[in-house]
């Protein structure tokens, strides 16, 4: 099986509870980082792009216990996703007692959402993202024919949930054949929210069928202290994982770092470049970064044949400066032969465009 996708006009609504509506910045006013093209000089304040493979992500989670919550999109679909707290507690639980170090030190995100160049805001769900997976929801059905999409890739992924929708469609109508590359500028996120809301996903809709739960039970040490939307990574369930993506000929890879051209040749090596969809979610709010992750997209595309473009944006970020009126131009500018479609989502200031 293999996905199609119809472009239709919708009605967005969705509800936004946890959601990050706006982004509060810390604004390094020194910061000189403005970059025209992937061509320019390569600043240092950009962490490089480096490929990531699933088992050496998967080998770092060993033992973590995860916890999720679901909500829904409508009445139909549920989204399935790790909180901050069960975040929180994992960095809390592998900082070392001896030398007070945490692996990674998130209490900057009481005050921001981002900090430039450092964290750029993908441990939480921001809100076009559900734009997108409504959008997806609505268009998104079964196809056997030759051709179609087969080849997903978000870029500025974080929480992920537009990939985690198609994954999840994969799961349930036991596609085969489909490759993901989901992109993240930290590879704390890519190891800490990407790929765990993945395993959630994928272990929520196994566990949901009555002739897999002995085998998936089986991958818990304690199967009798089995708790609802609760799991232990275990050596047994990354094997079983494995197993399952194996046998269906599903590939999942990871890259970390900036929109770059290392990045499109590490995209490039992973999969071919045809029958591909491009998804990004709130990706323009930064005016100096919007080029590269402007050109980012548009080689994916015209590497190859049958791509398609989806990014979710405000039309403007206030505070910021990113907007999609400077999108548009540029794109325009820079790649006069391509075609566009912008959809107004019914919620202010928030829009879908299809390239
Ligand atoms: C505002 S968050 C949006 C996250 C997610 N797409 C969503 O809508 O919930 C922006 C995302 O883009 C990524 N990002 C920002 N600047 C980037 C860059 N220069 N290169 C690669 N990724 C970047 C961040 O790591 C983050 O995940």
């Amino acid at each position: 099986m293999s996905f199609q996708f119809n472009f239709e006009d919708s009605d967005l609504e969705i509800d936004e509870t946890n959601i990050v509506q706006i982004p509060h910045q810390s604004v390094d006013s020194n910061n000189t980082t403005t970059l025209k093209s992937l061509d320019s000089n390569w600043p240092v304040d950009l962490i490089k792009a480096e490929s990531l493979k699933l088992n050496e992500l998967l080998s770092t989670l060993k033992d973590v216990r995860l916890t999720y919550s679901k909500f829904k999109l409508n009445s139909e679909t549920e989204i399935i996703r790790r909180e901050l707290y069960d975040i929180r507690h994992q960095i809390m639980s592998e900082s070392d007692p001896t030398t007070n170090t945490e692996v990674v030190n998130l209490d900057f995100l009481d005050k921001d959402d981002l900090l430039k160049n450092v964290y750029e805001g993908g441990l939480t769900t921001w809100e076009c993202s559900l734009d997108l997976v409504k959008y997806l929801d609505q268009t998104f059905s079964k196809n056997s024919e030759n051709g179609k999409i087969n080849k997903i890739i978000e870029l500025g992924c974080g929480t992920a949930l537009p990939s985690l929708y198609l994954l999840n469609q994969t799961f349930k109508n036991k596609v085969q054949n489909i490759d993901y590359m989901l992109c993240d500028y930290n590879e704390y996120v890519l190891r800490l929210v990407t790929l765990p809301n993945i395993l959630i996903n994928w272990y929520d809709e196994m566990i949901s069928h009555a002739e897999n739960v002995e085998i998936i039970n089986s991958t818990q040490e304690q199967p009798e202290n089995i708790v609802e939307n609760e799991f232990t990574i275990s050596a047994a369930f990354i094997d079983l994982f494995i197993n399952y993506l194996n046998s269906n000929n599903i590939q999942i890879n990871f890259a970390k770092g900036s929109w770059s051209n290392d990045l499109i040749n590490i995209i490039d090596q992973n999969m071919s470049p045809e029958n591909r969809l491009i998804l990004t979610s709130e990706t323009i709010y930064q005016p100096d970064t919007m080029p590269l992750l402007t050109e980012t997209i548009m080689k994916l595309k015209e590497n190859g044949s049958n791509n398609k473009i989806i990014l979710a944006t405000k039309d403007i970020y206030f505070g910021v400066g990113g907007n999609l009126v400077d999108f548009i131009t540029l794109l325009k500018s820079k790649y006069s032969q391509s075609t566009y479609q912008i959809i107004k989502s019914d919620k202010s200031n928030r829009s879908l465009v299809m390239i």
